[in-house]
């Protein structure tokens, strides 16, 4: 059965999860090693669910992510990634497209703001992933073009990232970090 099919109603099970939203975020860390075991159905059909109810300029929703989990796509994806072969490891590997809209919104991203929306629910994604403990990892190394072609998205697409999905093999995946700069460096008052 599709991910996309398991639950009748899975934003009624994102409403009674209970991990908290702050040690999500705390926790969330980029996974590298994977376990072979596919993710559960009802966890996948919540994760999907919060990339469904993602925000986007004028509620475009310009999104389409494609689940690749077999083993000949999956590995010439992950081909496209740089030298990371680890990828393939996962059961799965996301991959998030935005259709170019070709209109500009304003600003000076113009036609480029489809990038954005498709950041926020790759990011609504990885958050729900962690949520429902399956790892991910934010990949901006791979090669649109092949992609493309290798999975069938059409012209007025573009891919804007890629993850692996799937459950940690390291204990302790997900931990908190130092590794962020001070508070009083990236916050200011009234000017810069
Ligand atoms: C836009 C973007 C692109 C990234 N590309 C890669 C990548 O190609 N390979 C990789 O291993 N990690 C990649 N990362 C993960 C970052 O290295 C990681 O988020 C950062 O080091 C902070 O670590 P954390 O995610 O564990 O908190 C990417 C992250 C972002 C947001």
């Amino acid at each position: 059965m599709p991910f996309t099919s398991h639950l009748k109603n899975p934003c009624t099970l994102i409403m009674s999860r209970i991990m908290e939203f702050y040690e999500v975020v705390k926790t969330r860390r980029s996974v590298r090693t994977f376990r072979p075991d596919e993710p559960d159905p009802e966890a996948m059909a919540r994760v999907l669910e919060a990339v469904r109810l993602s925000p986007s300029g004028s509620n475009r929703q310009p999104w389409k992510f494609v689940l690749v989990s077999d083993s000949e796509k999956k590995a010439e994806v992950v081909a496209t990634c740089g030298r990371q072969a680890w990828i393939d490891e996962a059961p799965i590997v996301v991959v998030a497209c935005g259709r170019k809209t070709g209109s500009n919104r304003g600003g000076y991203m113009g036609d480029m703001s489809f990038l954005l929306d498709i950041s926020i629910a790759f990011t609504q994604f990885i958050l729900a992933a962690r949520a429902e403990g399956l790892g991910t990892c934010w990949i901006g190394d791979f090669e649109n073009e092949t992609i493309k072609g290798a999975l069938g998205i059409p012209e007025d697409y573009d891919v804007v990232a890629v993850s692996p999905l799937g459950y940690p093999e390291a204990e302790k995946a997900f931990h908190e970090t130092d590794r962020r700069k001070p508070l009083s460096e990236i916050v200011s008052q009234e000017k810069f």
